[in-house]
């Protein structure tokens, strides 16, 4: 193989992995829209609820865990909490949580 190829191919292999990595970390700007829509009610806009038994992630309660095991937490739900499975992608909820990480 020309060595102009196989530099070719690990240029755009590594354009590849940059572009998964990215979208595995979540935007923190579209977060922001669904966390006002969908999350804000209970958790409060600034990340302090006004309901008890609700985390408060402006003190950063309840997102101590990596993001694998969260978006599995927001996708299932619990007690009052309604599971996001179906309504969010994967991505929309990896998303929601790099923008609630701005809030602590
Ligand atoms: C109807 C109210 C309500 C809404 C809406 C809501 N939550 Fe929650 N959330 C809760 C409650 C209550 C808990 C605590 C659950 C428990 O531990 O019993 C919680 C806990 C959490 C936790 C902590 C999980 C843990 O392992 O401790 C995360 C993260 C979370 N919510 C994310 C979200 C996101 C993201 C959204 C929007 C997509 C959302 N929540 C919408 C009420 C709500």
């Amino acid at each position: 193989m020309e060595h102009r190829t196989v530099f070719y191919r690990a240029f755009v292999f590594s354009l590849l992995l940059l572009a998964a990595a990215v979208a595995q970390a979540g935007n923190p700007q579209r977060g922001h829209q669904i966390y006002l829509e969908r999350c804000a009610g209970c958790h409060g806009v600034t990340g302090f609820p006004t309901m008890s038994a609700v985390p408060a992630f402006g003190r950063g309660e309840g997102m101590m865990k990596p993001d694998d095991e969260l978006v599995a937490f927001v996708k299932r739900g619990m007690a009052v909490m309604p599971g996001y499975e179906g309504i969010l992608t994967d991505q929309e909820i990896r998303d929601t949580l790099a923008y609630i990480r701005t809030l602590f």
